[in-house]
């Protein structure tokens, strides 16, 4: 027997069409952070393609006061938490429903559906939130017109806003006033959106390429607006781009923005309202970072995006979620890069987009919550805004893209809008679009075995053999596939794999690429791999070839090729291709470090080979290489990355050979670092772009480096001079990284300077999550950073409400700092065990995210592996927990 509200898996297998339509909306909001009053007036009709039906309506932690239909009384039931109408009207005529319920946002703890955050009403609906508001059919594939009037308290909430157009404002009785909104287009419940609070606006009027006028608002607290410049700028780029590379113009008269630091999320593309976390709006100078300011331009494209990929077309049903997202982060990938400018540039967004999926999703493909990127069942979808949904998604559309074309995809995609605009479809209805309008392409040819990327999980793995005959000068390349079993799945079909590849001479150079049939000849080509295995050979090869394989990382597999050492380092120099550049030195590092803690006995303090040090000098100390880009080379795989290519993993073995390998570099570079950091000072007044603010980067990799160094001479120079660059730094990039540099280097100097910091910026919530994140992220020697955060947990600004401070503290000890949080006496276990239940019971989406810290527990080596099951089982023995928690957890420890 189930018990009520306890969890129940949902099938894709299971989708039906509704049995009724909600043509028209109409909400009438009475605001009170106590009690507030919502009449719910819907125009429904019966789906005469489906058996009729019961109507059933989705509530939850609603009290329902009313229910009419037509005007007059009805009968109804509640079952469970839904609402159930049997006896409605008969026939195809339209039905009045009119639905009276209250519900208490200022108790809200869980941030979905109407809540009061910092005495503003906000709401968030995706995915089921809006049941939250009213009783609803509360599924993607109902689209309705909506019209919304908000009455509230004048003096506190003066701004009243929802989607679409102000149709009507004006005052009422008791000092209240309302607003009345219509938005011109239907929609899902889950994009809609009210906010209600005392809000200034930046604005800016602006003309599309089509001629029209649009009016874009930045809404924020008083204090905030002289931070929502780069926001603004990021909105109007955001609608040119879209209108220039795709277009797709605005639809509406008027887009807001609205921010809010009680979020669980980062952004909410709610149709003509996206509400933002503040971390993705706010952005100075003095408080935000390069990378702050980066992301802040990417997630406002990201949402702004979504109004067509998303909002226009939107999907059928929750499994097919990544058709919006993986499109949409795919869409915003570009976005950045072609805002990025230099061919550097994009190529250093390439590697970090690529660093987050292999760091990030290839251990959720490889673990307990592995699932296809169109799953194909859900306890909770919350648990499913996954980096696999997002960031594999946006790969699975960038093969798409690389397999028909950059003008391809255009023409794929203007035949989508014209199938799809305005309906709720499916990610096979976007593959098809591609598809048809290039038929010529691979992707047509194979697109039954392409859509394998949508419904198999797993990371595939690429083995490449090359031979090479000197006689015959014909290089002979076999490109065979795999991929391993995941949770859930045991049997795998091969993929669609398109290798972009290149061949280097042993200078580096690279050769023509002649495949045998083919006519022409080039530098650089795909090979789509379709077959278990597949041959290709390549003739008038002249030398024996280095092969890049894989450019730009043209798709989300493991590659094996048994490389060479010379190999690796020829790549390292010379490379054409700047993602396979990186990677030459990614692969040496990692071959090392894996070297080194596959040997027994004490970590050695020299386990980089010399002619290694030397090519990371040569790309140090290059001439023509950006800033930007020598700062991604010259930094060592992640600790998470080298636990995920281990069977067993020890994280404190990893952690101190990462660290044994850091400090070699720190001093074998001293005098690089020492140049690197002299000769790369920005003096010109603060710009985010990046040139500068690669110049930042290398900055702050080096003068960390030169603090580490200084641990080991003895030296106070170095340190000093991080302190002094803390305290008159006129940016908080270099601000932040001098703070960081003292911190991770255990400097004697890091607890003046984090007291100063917090003393600057007290007043700044974003700047203070940075301030306990750091600290919780510190380098852990001795055990210190453990208690360190528990000490934190009792600091006045300190709160577990709040999602960024939770993530601030919490997340970036549990899943950022593994050499702090695996601890041989389970501290660290037990810890998290004890936060994931505390934040259960104030919001389950948020304990959900930190109860995947455990996700990779069953590799860890003994005694952690022991501890970690044991927390586990803690957790899962707590009898009321939520679905989100319980779905993880059960999945986690496994039958
Ligand atoms: N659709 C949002 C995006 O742009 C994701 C999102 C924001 C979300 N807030 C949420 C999802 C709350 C679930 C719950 O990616
Ligand atoms: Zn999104």
């Amino acid at each position: 027997m189930l018990r009520e509200g306890q969890a129940t898996a949902i099938y894709r297998a299971d989708y039906q069409a509704p049995a009724w339509w909600i043509e028209t909306v109409d909400l009438t909001f009475d605001l009170d952070p106590a009690k507030t009053r919502v009449l719910n007036k819907m125009r429904i009709r019966r789906n005469p393609d489906v058996p009729a039906q019961a109507l059933r309506l989705d509530g939850d932690e609603l009290n329902l006061a009313r229910v009419l239909v037509n005007g007059g009384g009805t009968s109804f039931k509640m079952d469970g938490s839904q609402l159930v109408l049997e006896n409605l009207p008969e026939g195809d005529d339209p039905i009045e429903l009119e639905i009276f319920t209250t519900c208490a946002p200022e108790k809200n703890t869980k941030l979905m559906g109407l809540y009061v955050s910092e005495g503003t009403f906000f709401t968030q609906c995706e995915a089921e939130g809006f049941r939250r508001i009213t009783y609803f059919l509360d599924r993607p594939d109902v689209m309705a017109m909506y019209t919304v009037t908000l009455r509230a308290n004048k003096e506190a909430f003066p701004v009243l806003l929802s989607n679409g157009n102000l149709v009507e404002a004006g005052d009422l009785e008791d000092g209240r006033h309302f607003a009345k909104w219509v938005d011109p287009h239907k929609k899902p419940s889950y994009l809609f959106a009210l906010v209600a609070g005392k809000l200034v606006a930046r604005e800016q009027l602006i003309k599309s390429r089509a001629g029209r006028d649009h009016l874009l608002q930045v809404f924020v607290r008083p204090g905030d607006l002289e931070k929502t410049e780069h926001a603004m700028n990021s909105l109007m780029h955001s609608v040119a781009w879209d209108e220039a590379r795709f277009g797709l113009s605005l639809d509406l008269d008027r887009f807001m923005i609205v921010a809010t630091s009680d979020f669980n999320m980062g952004a909410m593309e709610n149709k003509g309202l996206n509400i933002f976390n503040t971390k993705y709006v706010l952005a100075s100078q003095s408080t935000a970072t390069d990378v702050d300011f980066a992301n802040v331009e990417s997630v406002v494209g990201h949402e702004y995006f979504h109004n067509w990929t998303g909002n226009r077309i939107t999907c059928r049903d929750w499994f097919q979620l990544s058709l919006k997202e993986g499109l949409t982060v795919f869409r915003d990938q570009e976005f950045s890069m072609d805002m990025a400018g230099t061919p550097s540039a994009r190529a250093v967004k390439r590697i970090e987009d690529v660093r987050v999926l292999r760091t990030v999703q290839f251990p959720e493909d490889a673990g307990p919550m592995a699932h296809p990127v169109r799953p194909d069942s859900y306890i909770e979808i919350n648990n499913f805004y996954t980096v696999t949904i997002y960031e594999k998604g946006a790969e699975v559309v960038r093969m798409q893209h690389n397999l028909v074309g950059r003008e391809g995809f255009a023409k794929g995609m203007k035949l989508y809008f014209e199938r799809h605009d305005g309906n709720a479809v499916t990610c096979d209805d976007f593959v098809q679009a591609m598809a048809d309008a290039n038929p010529d392409s691979p992707l047509a040819q194979h697109l039954e075995q392409f859509k394998r990327w949508y419904s198999q999980s797993g990371t595939p793995a690429v083995k490449a053999v090359g031979q090479y005959d000197a006689a015959a000068q014909t290089y002979t390349l076999t490109l065979s596939q795999s991929c391993p079993a995941t949770a859930g799945q045991s049997e795998k079909l091969p993929f669609v794999i398109p290798v972009q590849m290149g061949l280097l001479g042993q200078d580096g150079t690279a050769l023509p690429l002649q495949l045998q049939g083919e006519a022409d000849s080039s530098l650089s080509k795909t090979l789509v791999l379709t077959e278990n295995q597949q041959t290709w050979v390549f003739h008038g090869v002249t030398q024996a070839p280095v092969p890049s394989l894989l450019r730009g990382f043209s798709a989300p597999v493991v590659l094996h090729y048994d490389f060479s050492d010379a190999e690796l380092l020829t790549q390292l120099a010379h490379d054409s291709d700047a993602f396979n550049r990186w990677e030459a030195g990614q692969r040496l590092a990692l071959r090392y470090a894996l070297q080194a803690i596959r040997t027994e006995g004490e970590v050695a303090a020299d386990i980089l080979p010399a002619a290694f040090v030397s090519a990371l000098r040569d790309v140090l100390r290059h001439p023509e290489l950006d800033a930007a880009y020598k700062e991604l080379v010259l930094q060592l795989p992640s600790e998470a990355y080298i636990a995920e290519q281990l069977d067993v993993v020890d994280p404190q073995r990893i952690h101190a050979v990462r660290e044994s390998m850091r400090q070699q570099l720190a001093l074998a570079l001293q005098a690089d670092w020492e140049w690197a950091y002299e000769t790369h000072q920005d003096t010109g007044a603060y710009r985010p772009d990046p040139v500068s603010a690669g110049r930042r980067s290398l900055t702050g990799l080096a003068l960390l480096m030169l603090c580490l160094a200084a641990r080991s001479t003895g030296d106070t120079v170095w340190p000093g001079k991080a302190y002094q660059r803390f305290k008159v730094a006129g940016n908080m990039t270099d601000r932040f990284n001098a703070l960081s540099a003292l911190v991770h280097s255990g400097a004697a100097l890091a607890q003046p300077a984090l007291e100063r910091f917090h003393a600057m910026f007290k007043n700044e919530p974003l700047v203070i999550d940075k301030w306990f994140s750091l600290q919780a992220a510190a380098c852990d020697r001795g055990g210190q950073v453990l208690p360190a955060v528990k000490q934190l947990m009792q600091h006045p600004d300190f709160s577990l409400k709040n999602p960024n401070r939770a993530r601030s503290l919490i997340f970036s000890y549990c899943a950022a700092n593994p050499g702090a949080f695996h601890r041989p006496d389970a501290a660290g276990y037990v810890f998290w065990s004890e936060r994931v239940l505390e934040l259960d019971a104030i919001n389950p989406q948020v304990a959900a995210r930190l109860a995947r810290a455990m996700d990779r527990w069953s590799k860890l080596a003994e005694p952690y592996r022991t501890a970690a099951r044991e927390a586990l089982g803690r957790v899962a023995a707590k009898p009321d927990l939520s679905n989100d928690v319980r779905e993880v957890i059960t999945r986690a420890i496994g039958d």
